[in-house]
């Protein structure tokens, strides 16, 4: 809320939206774990989003548990109207799928170069 908006809408420049492009991003090759990677361990620019560059550093959310950050992308991928562009073989994500990440540690950076194109 505190950055992306209660809309999901983002600030042109600042933060990016959410809004669309949580769906889009669980369409692209590896676009799941991109963004389970992002709310784990946070993202820092330069990054591509919906044709506008962002240079910013967004924390991660590690001090969440599994179960949390399960209902977290659930939440997200069916907000704002981003039910309706998500993938047909979309599934729910389980806190088990989150601990696997979790065992993952990258740096912002490292999660930024990472984004799936
Ligand atoms: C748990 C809550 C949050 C979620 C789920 C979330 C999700 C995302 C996603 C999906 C992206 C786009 C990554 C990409 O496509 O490359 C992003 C980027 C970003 N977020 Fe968040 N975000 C959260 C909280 C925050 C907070 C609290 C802040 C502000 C302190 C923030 C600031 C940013 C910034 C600045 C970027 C762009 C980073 C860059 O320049 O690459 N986010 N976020």
């Amino acid at each position: 809320m505190a950055c992306h908006g209660g809309d999901g809408a983002g600030r042109p420049g600042a933060f990016p939206p959410l809004e669309g492009h949580v769906s889009e991003l669980l369409g692209r090759d590896g676009g799941r774990e991109y963004l389970l990677d992002v709310v784990l361990n946070g993202v820092s620019g330069p990054t591509e989003i919906d044709d506008e560059v962002y240079d910013g550093f967004m924390p991660g959310f590690r001090q969440l548990s599994d179960e949390e950050i399960a209902a977290l992308m659930n939440y997200l991928s069916q907000a704002w109207g981003n039910s309706e562009a998500l993938p047909a073989d979309f599934e729910l994500v389980t806190a088990e799928e989150v601990a696997e990440r979790r065992s993952r540690e990258l740096t912002p950076r490292a999660v930024g170069e990472s984004q799936p194109r």
